[in-house]
């Protein structure tokens, strides 16, 4: 669905809602039962249960010891857990143990089933808690599940059922822990390649997000919610948490409104329009104003324009960052009615109750109303009950012997070897087994690095938890190459150096040098940094094996595009691997050998400069350059860039008209030829531009990307069908519109070599 259709379903979908209640006619699949139901409880239930059903606390905060101590097993805290869970009945627990210990599918059944009887058996409601937790790229804190490669490898796959398919392999195996709901996908458009959550994002292009967070979606919440396999996605970081002006985790940003729409908003709308049970609201601010107290943002567009009637959660302790950080409130129980009556439902407060006091205060003094709170606790138990906690409240771990099997880690080795994007080669690649490597760089030898964060624990940096069956990328390329012609040493740790000098003399009898660079595992706070260069000491590690006129391969693994200018000119192929994941020590080394054929295409645009960084839909006046022309735009590699062993020639672009108006449709299509010698995979991508109008034009904008397998020399014609919904833009009135003129679209396989044709939009 494009961004216009998705709007469309909402107001239908609206409309309907609308017409259901107003004529009082049964709803369809039972939700009436439901919506009776959850009358039912809440003409039952306190202010205080309701306030405490709005509580999302984290789990140490009813264990032993105090909240970050490091544990090594599980223990309740008897007084606490009597207080939060039995006498208060809160509404939701989430994540773990933290950090030093990792549950299995059993410790997790016994984890929850312990919160879940009391819950249900010793209150006086009996409402189970939700739980919800972290699956970042895969049930990644479940002891044996498959860790995938991070989101922005999955939009590098441009292959939507993959990415379904990774969604739902998670949500089994986070159901195998008895873990229903999952604090993914994340729906960020990456603005900033300074930003260290780029890898958990889908990229810069608000389509590719999009489409992508709807595959998330719908493999995650699967058929129904209520079949044991589903989990219920919370869609982050509502809204504009990739566009922070400095590149800073939770950093300000400055978005206008007509940009909002047409950039950030879209992602959200396409979850919810495939039924997003639930969304996070984004830690920092945008144009000064807290997302966690935007009315605007979360009650009118949300739930008032896209209609959405599931939970609004906020972030991990939000509330006191709006009182710490953000400065608008000056105590946390003013921030608590703020965001309340901003539109939160569910608040995620860590470490203890307090704002269950401070809500239940809050209606009592007329500061929050006692309708938004009934409102608020309709939504939690509205995905309590499709969730079916109510029925089972955990699931029996042997009903899930899947997790972690042969069938999940294929998928996961599947989804690292679509995502490997090959940026450069000229001929090396693939190498010939047999010939003397010497692998070196900071990333060479961890599974640790392939991981990068929320892998095991939330930094994903001990090796403790580390699955030994897994490969590095040293050991699967010595497990194809053999050991005695496989030469290895570290080089660089990420900043400095570790023993480059003899790296250097080993190298000395290589016949080919793998480099692999890499960013540290990290995510939030801890993975900003000042500069987007790779680590001088990496850089300088590639200059020193350079000298020696060996050809080098430099594999990359990171989630941001960290600018290489210096060095990419010294190797003669480079791989991008993203953050890869638990196969991707594997697929990359396969990748090096040509057992894959890679096929990924870059999320992003990968800059030169840090002086000049533009996503590829720059306006033309950002592009002007230095001799007043227009070759301003200088990236590394452009969005889309992604080469293979094979070669694709394309022919025959035809449309079937070359104008439409009104509601018409046209037909383009377009020949695509294996011309290689191998078998291929690659990604049709189809972008258009608005050639003249009101708001000054995109460059272009990414419309249609269909993954295609060709069999050396077989030829495929893909067909692509355009409507008006396809060419809007938001004008300086904030409404999506499409002006008459003419359009120009692109098609190819490679961003640099696109083919071109106009058609002419009519109104009427
Ligand atoms: C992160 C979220 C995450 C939450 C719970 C926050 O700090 O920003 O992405 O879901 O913690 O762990």
């Amino acid at each position: 669905m494009n961004q216009f259709q998705t709007f469309q379903r909402i107001v239908l979908l609206m409309i309907g809602v609308s017409l259901i209640s107003t004529s009082c006619s049964p709803l369809p699949h039972g939700l009436n039962d439901e919506e009776s139901k959850i009358d039912g409880l809440l003409s039952k239930m306190t202010l205080e249960e309701k306030a405490a059903q709005m509580l999302n606390l984290g789990l140490p905060s009813v264990l032993t010891g105090s909240y970050w101590d490091l544990r090594t097993e599980v223990n309740f805290d008897s007084i606490r857990f009597a207080d939060y869970i039995e006498n208060l009945n809160v509404g939701s627990i989430h994540n773990t143990v933290h950090p030093h210990y990792l549950s299995d599918k059993n410790e997790w059944y016994n984890i929850v089933k312990t919160i879940q009887d009391a819950s249900i058996n010793n209150t006086r409601m009996g409402i189970p808690v939700i739980y919800g937790i972290d699956n970042i790229h895969g049930a990644n804190y479940v002891k044996h599940s498959v860790m995938f490669p991070h989101q922005i490898g999955l939009a590098a796959t441009r292959n939507k059922e993959l990415v379904k398919e990774t969604a739902r392999i998670t949500s089994y195996e986070s159901r195998a822990a008895s873990l229903p709901w999952t604090y993914n996908p994340n729906a960020d458009v990456s603005s900033s390649p300074l930003w260290g959550r780029i890898a958990e994002s889908f990229g810069e292009d608000p389509y590719l997000v999009s489409q992508m967070t709807a595959s998330y979606v719908q493999g995650t919440q699967g058929a129904s919610l209520a079949d044991e396999t589903s989990t219920a996605v919370c869609v982050k970081h509502y809204l504009g948490y990739g566009a922070g002006a400095n590149g800073k985790d939770r950093a300000n940003a400055i978005i206008p409104e007509s940009t909002l729409r047409q950039v950030y908003i879209p992602p959200f709308a396409e979850a919810i329009a495939n039924g997003a049970m639930s969304v996070m609201i984004s830690s920092n601010a945008v144009n000064g104003i807290p997302c966690h107290a935007n009315s605007y943002y979360i009650n009118d567009i949300l739930k008032g324009e896209l209609g959405f009637d599931g939970v609004v959660l906020s972030d991990f302790s939000d509330i006191e960052f709006l009182v710490e950080a953000h400065e608008v409130a000056e105590t946390k129980e003013e921030a608590t009615w703020m965001s309340i009556n901003a539109g939160l439902d569910m608040i995620m407060n860590p470490y203890d109750a307090d704002i269950v006091k401070f809500i239940v205060d809050g209606v009592e003094t007329g500061q929050i109303s006692q309708e938004r709170i009934d409102d608020a606790v309709r939504r939690i138990l509205r995905l309590k009950f499709r969730l079916n906690l109510f029925e089972k409240p955990y699931s029996d771990p042997k009903d899930f012997p899947n997790l972690g099997s042969d069938l999940h880690i294929e998928t996961n080795y599947q989804a690292a070897a679509e995502s490997l994007t090959l940026l450069k080669n000229d001929g090396i690649l693939p190498l010939q087994i047999g010939k003397n490597i010497l692998v070196t760089g900071y990333a060479s030898n961890s599974i640790n690095i392939l991981n990068g964060a929320w892998s095991r624990t939330f930094l994903g940096q001990l090796a403790d938890f580390n699955d030994p069956s897994k490969l590095t990328i040293l050991e699967a390329i010595q497990s194809i190459n053999g050991n005695t012609t496989t030469t290895y040493g570290q080089g660089t740790d990420y900043l400095t150096d570790v023993d480059s000098d003899t790296v250097v003399r080993k190298a000395r009898n290589a016949d080919v040098i793998v480099v692999c660079v890499g960013e540290l595992p990290a995510t939030e706070k801890p993975s900003d940094i000042n500069e987007l260069e790779l680590p001088a000491t990496q850089q300088e590690l590639v200059h020193k094996l350079s000298k020696l006129g060996k050809p080098i391969v430099m594999v990359m693994v990171q989630g941001r595009p960290r600018i290489i200018r210096e060095i990419e000119p010294l190797a003669n192929a480079i791989l991008m691997a993203y953050l890869p994941g638990q196969e991707g020590g594997r697929a990359i080394a396969d990748a090096l050998y040509g057992e894959i054929n890679p096929s990924g295409k870059l999320p992003y645009t990968y800059p030169k400069f840090t002086g000049n960084i533009l996503p590829y839909y720059y306006k033309k006046a950002d592009i002007r350059d230095k001799n007043w022309g227009y070759d301003g735009f200088d990236p590394q590699y452009p969005f889309g860039h992604g080469l293979s062993y094979t070669s694709f020639s394309l022919n025959n672009l035809t449309m079937s008209s070359k104008s439409i108006s009104g509601s018409e449709s046209l037909e383009l299509s377009v020949e695509v030829t294996n011309t290689g010698s191998r078998k291929g995979k690659t990604s049709l991508e189809l972008y258009c531009k608005d050639l003249i109008a009101s708001v000054a034009p995109d460059s272009k904008k990414l419309i249609r990307f269909q993954k295609i397998e060709l069999e050396s020399k077989e030829k495929k014609t893909i067909q692509f069908t355009i409507s008006k919904d396809d060419l809007g833009f938001v004008n300086s009135k904030n409404e999506w519109i499409v002006e008459p003129g003419t359009f120009r679209f692109f098609v190819g396989t490679d961003p640099n070599d696109l083919l071109e044709t106009d058609m002419e939009y009519k109104s009427n």
